[in-house]
């Protein structure tokens, strides 16, 4: 008779277990991969709406997305849209991540918003035509993680209409409170962001929202509050989407 507490089933028992819950747990990330993609792609639709200040609770998000927002692709040096047909760079598949080595600039140690070093040579930013609003990606570290999402401003003269953050890693009720609408609802007051020379003049700022260029940060969330700062002067400004927001026709329709 086996006994069926040898040392050798209990390793049988164990590798098969292993092997077992291994497939069942590939084959999960595999199989909801499609479902995954498409549940990030609407939830950056349903940020793109909120930033814009469209509300979406009741109503079809792609309608709406469709119906309001367009895409574009920008080169960010010359702030001119690309062409999709001649640059090889196509809305439908475009990656931040998947961009070649010679698509990337090297901030060559000059990186004040935690970037990783390098900087896209191309963005996709999307317009919301009605309102004459930019919505234009933004990134950078806080304290624990770096912060993704999208600053909206006027196309007139550059204010805010809004601010989101998709992904993050900060402390809720800290660092975390970027998610808070009441803390949101400050960048939809038409903030100031650039001076007449371009230069940004946005403060997020812990001393409070004394001016009309300032945002009050978080409380007790100082690193973060430091962080949001940092990613939207840097983003708004020269080395960021500055050549974009100075380009004339933004809103021409576009053939590519
Ligand atoms: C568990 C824990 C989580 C924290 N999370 C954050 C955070 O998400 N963002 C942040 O700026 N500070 C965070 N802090 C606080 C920082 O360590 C630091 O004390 C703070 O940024 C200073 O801000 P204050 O001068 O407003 O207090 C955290 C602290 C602790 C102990």
């Amino acid at each position: 008779m086996s006994n069926r507490d040898s040392i050798k089933n209990t390793f049988l028992v164990t590798g098969a277990l292993c092997i077992i819950c291994s497939v069942l747990v590939s084959g999960a990330a595999v199989g909801l991969k499609e479902k995954q993609d498409a549940n990030a792609a609407l939830d950056l639709k349903k940020n793109i709406l909120s930033v814009s200040g469209i509300d979406f609770t009741d109503g079809d998000v792609e309608q709406l997305f469709t119906e309001n927002i367009q895409a574009r692709i920008v080169e960010l040096t010359t702030g001119e849209y690309v062409n999709q047909t001649t640059s090889g760079l196509n809305l439908d598949t475009f990656d931040v991540k998947k961009l070649a080595s010679d698509e990337m600039t090297d901030l060559n140690g000059d990186d004040p918003a935690g970037i990783g070093g390098e900087r896209e040579n191309y963005a996709v930013v999307y317009l919301f035509p009605e309102k004459q609003q930019l919505i234009l990606p933004v990134r950078g570290k806080g304290l624990w993680s770096t912060l993704k999402g999208f600053v909206s401003v006027s196309a007139d003269d550059f204010t805010t209409r809004g601010i989101t953050f998709y992904s993050h890693g900060e402390t809720p009720g800290l660092g975390g409170e970027v998610d808070n609408p009441a803390w949101k609802a400050q960048w939809s007051t038409a903030k100031e962001t650039l001076d007449a020379n371009g230069q940004v003049i946005l403060n997020v700022t812990k001393s409070g929202a004394a001016g009309p260029n300032d945002i009050d940060g978080l409380a007790g969330a100082t690193i973060t509050t430091q962080g949001v700062d940092k990613l939207i002067k840097y983003w708004l400004g020269n080395d960021g989407f500055g050549a974009y927001l100075k380009s004339e026709n933004k809103f021409a329709e576009t053939s590519n």
